[in-house]
């Protein structure tokens, strides 16, 4: 393994205080290995909530396994404990406790649950670096966490997954696993991912996201840039080349913007005090986290309004960079629900999430100014 790679995971491992990381070509990859490593396989069950990315479903089948889904709490969208139990059968082999939008889960009591049925509990913290629960950094309670630095997470590399665990026998695991089945991306991935990287950097802004995003997406589809998911993921059948390795280009960029995370992360807990102190002003309720137990860093600030299209399309038209994930239970909207194992109507609360739910930016680039303008124009929508 290329040192630069080395470097970034001991780094990335330090800040959040657990033994070992492991970096991946993405987050999606990263759950893979987990779900491996863990010896999951045909006839398993694996507990999440049915409000997430389908990516984040795909290795779950293509595992073997069978994604039970648990309805969500409105408050954070993160899984609804009290449903938790009665979705354990004999044939749960994991729950994922997945920090939606960066606020972390009742660990404590998700913990309790899956330790008295002898359950191992991975965490999803792809939209939650940095957030704590009762003091330490989500990631580390249960037997490994797994992160992602694709385009719209905490900060990105373009794509990019990491596996957090001090689990030592889980470590071996995976390195072997590694050692033995992942592939490398193509030099001419690696080649694209690097002019991504630098068309972001020099073009992307606000103003110009929902312009780039449908580029973007136009482009992917074509084959001409590497997308963060192809048209095959649609589809719960695993690519051969699925379980890859993290390129040099992603672990540098990840090692220049790990340098600056503590700027990063106070940036984000800037911007979403301002939002809740500009939309509370407003009259909206604010996103705020009351728990006194919860220090989140959110990814991005979830605001619920009607007329979730009509916002969209409008501000993509004004310039003002709205995100309108989770579109469905299994974002995004051309998901075919039925492939994952989801009917509708099993998850309402995390469907109506789905109409109702739009978010504000938080990142970098979003200064006081285009947060001012954001909520201008959101506040011309009515709250839910
Ligand atoms: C909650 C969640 N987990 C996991 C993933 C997968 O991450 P990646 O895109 O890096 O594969 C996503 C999707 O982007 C996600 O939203």
């Amino acid at each position: 393994m290329e040192k630069i790679i080395e470097e970034y995971q001991r780094k990335f491992a330090r800040f959040l205080g657990a033994e070992r990381a492991f970096a991946f070509w993405k987050g999606r990859v990263a759950l893979y290995a987990l779900l491996r490593a863990l010896d999951v396989g045909a006839g398993d069950e694996i507990i999440l909530p049915g409000y997430t990315c389908v990516m984040n479903v795909n290795p779950i089948k293509y595992a073997g396994a069978r994604p039970v889904y648990v309805d969500i709490e409105p408050d954070t969208f993160n899984m609804n404990v009290n449903l938790l139990e009665e979705k354990i059968t004999n044939k749960t082999k994991i729950i994922i406790a997945q920090h939606t939008y960066g606020y972390p889960c009742e660990m404590d009591r998700i913990m309790k649950i899956a330790q008295s049925g002898g359950i191992p509990v991975i965490e999803d913290c792809c939209l939650a670096l940095g957030s704590k629960y009762k003091g330490r950094m989500v990631g580390t309670f249960g037997r490994a966490g797994y992160f992602s630095s694709q385009w719209n997470k905490p900060y990105t590399t373009g794509l990019g997954g990491m596996v957090i665990t001090s689990d030592r026998q889980l470590a071996e695991r995976i390195e072997s696993l590694a050692a033995n089945e992942m592939c490398p991306p193509s030099g001419r991935e690696v080649f694209m991912l690097r002019m991504q990287l630098m068309i972001y950097r020099l073009f992307i802004y606000p103003r110009t996201t929902a312009l780039a995003q449908s580029l973007f997406r136009y482009l992917t589809k074509k084959g001409a840039v590497v997308g963060s998911s192809s048209t095959s993921e649609f589809e719960p059948v695993k690519a051969d080349d699925f379980f890859k390795a993290m390129s040099a280009v992603q672990a540098r960029s990840g090692i220049r913007q790990f340098g600056k995370i503590e700027a990063n992360i106070a940036h984000r807990r800037k911007i979403a005090q301002l939002y809740d102190e500009l939309l509370t002003a407003k009259g909206f309720k604010s996103s705020k986290d009351g728990r006194d137990w919860a220090e989140p860093v959110l990814v991005r600030y979830p605001v619920r309004i009607t007329e979730k299209d009509k916002a969209l399309k409008q501000a993509a038209k004004a310039g003002i960079e709205l995100g309108s994930w989770f579109e469905c239970p299994l974002h995004p909207i051309e998901t075919p629900l039925a492939s994952y194992d989801y009917k509708l109507g099993i998850c309402p609360e995390a469907e109506k999430a789905s109409r109702e739910v739009v978010n504000l930016p938080l990142h970098l680039r979003v200064n006081e100014n285009i947060a001012v303008k954001t909520v201008e124009f959101i506040t011309g929508f009515t709250q839910i």
